[in-house]
């Protein structure tokens, strides 16, 4: 195990990468629209991270041990890809929804973050599905604080998908995240709680569930990258790099256009408890 605890300075630098995930994202909105391409998008990421942001775009030849390396920018992953989809020049159509997954690297920090995008007018199960995700992954992100467990996590999210006919992808998870991009721990997105290792104050996350309309059983396209359902169902995602605190979480991946957070999102519990009047 190498889970990584930022200091000061660390905190700083990951504050930085993962605003700027997050800005990445509110850039790329608008063009997000029925004929334009994945290889367009990727193609409007990297100027936008390179020239704009003054980073690195992490996912470009990313190559994790038996992996070739990832040949893109960003993931675009649509309808039934669950993630890693590779941009291309296939355009996007009324009707799709598409998740776009970035990770930034500044001065050394990665920021890592994606949302769902809906092209033009979507399906009410389509819509359904990306609302009930982005509210698994604030299920999930509530329960960080030092000392909760990282089965705590996974069980909020698991319990709440699949409480409304969801199921939860097992295959890939979050993760710890830094000066690497993939640090451990492994944080999954299903699970018991009290079970599997605890959060310390200092940790750096990502929670990024995969919800599918079918059956959680996915397969790997002959790319050697993009994920689908095996059944051919709708899948949805949604990611955020979280920092461990001593009483909750902080969101570093939020920005300007940042989705509102759900309803059930109170506020991190204050550091010293107020006294009752
Ligand atoms: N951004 C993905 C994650 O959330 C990883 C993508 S790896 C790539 O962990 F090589 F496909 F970009
Ligand atoms: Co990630
Ligand atoms: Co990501």
């Amino acid at each position: 195990m190498t889970i990584t605890y930022k200091d000061a300075e660390g905190i700083a630098g990951m504050r930085i990468a993962g605003r700027l995930a997050g800005e990445l994202l509110d850039y790329l909105a608008p063009f997000i629209q029925p004929g334009v391409t994945t290889n367009e998008i990727d193609r409007l990421a990297e100027e936008h991270t390179t020239q704009v942001l003054r980073a690195i775009s992490a996912p470009l030849n990313y190559a994790p041990g038996g992996h070739n390396p990832y040949p893109k920018s960003i993931c675009t992953s649509i309808n039934h890809q669950v993630c890693h989809g590779i941009p291309n020049d296939k355009p996007l159509k009324k009707g799709d929804i598409v998740n776009i997954d970035v990770t930034v690297l500044k001065d050394g920090w990665h920021g890592d973050s994606s949302r769902m995008y809906m092209v033009g007018e979507v399906s009410v199960a389509a819509r359904r599905l990306c609302k009930l995700t982005y509210e698994a992954m604030w299920k999930g992100i509530m329960k960080v604080r030092e000392g909760a467990y990282l089965g705590d996590i996974g069980h909020a999210i698991q319990s709440f998908a699949e409480g409304q006919g969801l199921s939860v992808v097992r295959e890939y998870c979050g993760h710890g995240i830094g000066q690497k991009f993939h640090e451990d721990p492994q944080v999954l997105h299903y699970g018991k709680p009290g079970t599997l290792d605890q959060l310390k104050a200092g940790m750096v996350i990502t929670i990024e569930p995969m919800l599918n309309v079918g059956r959680k059983d996915i397969k790997e396209l002959g790319d050697g990258w993009t994920i689908v359902t095996k059944d051919h169902s709708l899948s949805a995602q949604w990611e955020h790099t979280v920092l461990v605190t001593p009483t909750g979480y902080e969101v570093l991946t939020l920005s300007a256009n940042s989705p509102a957070m759900p309803e059930f999102v109170t506020p991190a519990a204050p550091a010293v408890a107020l006294s009752a009047t």
